[in-house]
């Protein structure tokens, strides 16, 4: 990643845990502490960066009275995350114990409406034209409901009888994951006044980047010590997630079902790993992340010029790159 766009995410993620810190610290009683609890353990903090970046693409100058609309994407996708952890069993997010484990389930569900309720409060706050406003306001809640149709096609399929395909998993990162950037990147460029090509634009680079973060997110799983990516490892392998990875496998003839067990080892993961280098799986589902990167990017040509473009564009490499 260039050291322009390492300082200018820094920078982002600073001003939204400074916001998030002024607005949850002093939460009062054990829902709403349950609710900061994983807002404020830290996080990339890449949707918010995604809505700014987009807004700046496309009128210089707009971020700053977006930061209400971008911490709105960061409260979305945090709802996501803490009933995600409760679908996927997992015990560590960000570093710290996920809701459900620190306190129960039902706090944990109503953790995450909150933030799914406040969301669109801060969404209204932004500086905006009025019908900008709205339209960003319906596209979230749109979102949200395609987040919850890819989650319950990623909880479908780990029971599915007939064998999920490369198209079937698409499909459900697309929705899962793909929605919320396509949204943050949308939302950033309605509220700066963009034209509805450019809306159109940012939210497919949105999408395809989402699903190449995806395809990422599934090789961290493997890959990632928890003290690097802050959550559970192997987690995927153990609760028999139908991953391009393991669709792939099983097309190469290699069958991951052996290690979806509960008491699962790092060392086993180690092993899963390294099967599936040998086979070309990981070179593989790299290619076809490759492939969506470059679609993102391709999306972005009918943008000026400029540098938070090249910064959008610089951005999904480091969504197939990182480690974390
Ligand atoms: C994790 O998202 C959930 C997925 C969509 C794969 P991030 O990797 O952006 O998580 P944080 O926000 O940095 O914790
Ligand atoms: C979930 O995907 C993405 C969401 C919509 C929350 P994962 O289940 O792979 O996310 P992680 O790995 O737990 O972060
Ligand atoms: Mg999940
Ligand atoms: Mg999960
Ligand atoms: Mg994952």
């Amino acid at each position: 990643m260039s050291e322009d766009l390492k300082d200018y995410l820094d920078k982002t993620a600073e001003q939204v845990d400074m916001m998030l810190e002024r607005y949850f610290s002093d939460a009062f009683g054990e829902l709403y502490k349950a609710s900061a609890h994983l807002l404020l353990a830290g996080g990339k903090r890449l949707r918010p960066a995604v809505l700014l970046l987009a807004a700046e693409a496309v009128r210089p100058g707009s971020s700053d009275d977006l930061m209400h609309a971008a911490i709105g994407l960061e409260m979305t996708h945090t709802f996501t995350l803490i009933h995600d952890d409760i679908m996927d069993g997992d015990a560590t997010r960000r570093g710290a114990p996920t809701v459900h484990v620190k306190w129960d389930e039902p706090t944990a569900i109503l953790a995450g409406d909150v933030l799914y309720a406040k969301a669109f409060e801060f969404i209204t706050h932004a500086v905006a034209d009025d019908r900008a406003r709205v339209k960003a306001v319906a596209m979230l809640a749109r979102t949200c409901a395609e987040i919850c149709e890819g989650q319950h096609q990623d909880m479908a399929f780990e029971k599915a009888e007939k064998e999920v395909d490369a198209f079937e998993y698409l499909e459900m990162a697309g929705k899962k994951t793909g929605a919320l950037y396509a949204a943050s990147a949308a939302i950033g460029g309605v509220l700066a006044g963009g034209n509805a090509v450019q809306v159109d634009a940012l939210y497919q680079y949105g999408m395809n980047a989402g699903i190449a973060f995806q395809i990422q997110d599934d090789l961290i799983d493997f890959i990632a010590p928890p003290e690097k990516s802050g959550k559970d490892r192997g987690s995927d392998l153990r609760e028999g997630k139908q991953t391009l990875i393991a669709i792939t496998a099983r097309e190469k003839g290699l069958n991951l079902s052996k290690y979806r067990r509960p008491d699962l080892t790092p060392e086993e993961v180690d092993r899963a790993i390294a099967e599936l280098k040998e086979a070309g799986v990981v070179d593989a589902v790299r290619r076809v992340a490759e492939e969506k990167v470059a679609t993102a990017k391709h999306a972005l040509t009918v943008l000026p010029e400029c540098k938070e473009r090249q910064h959008l564009e610089d951005l999904v490499e480091f969504f197939i790159s990182r480690s974390f």
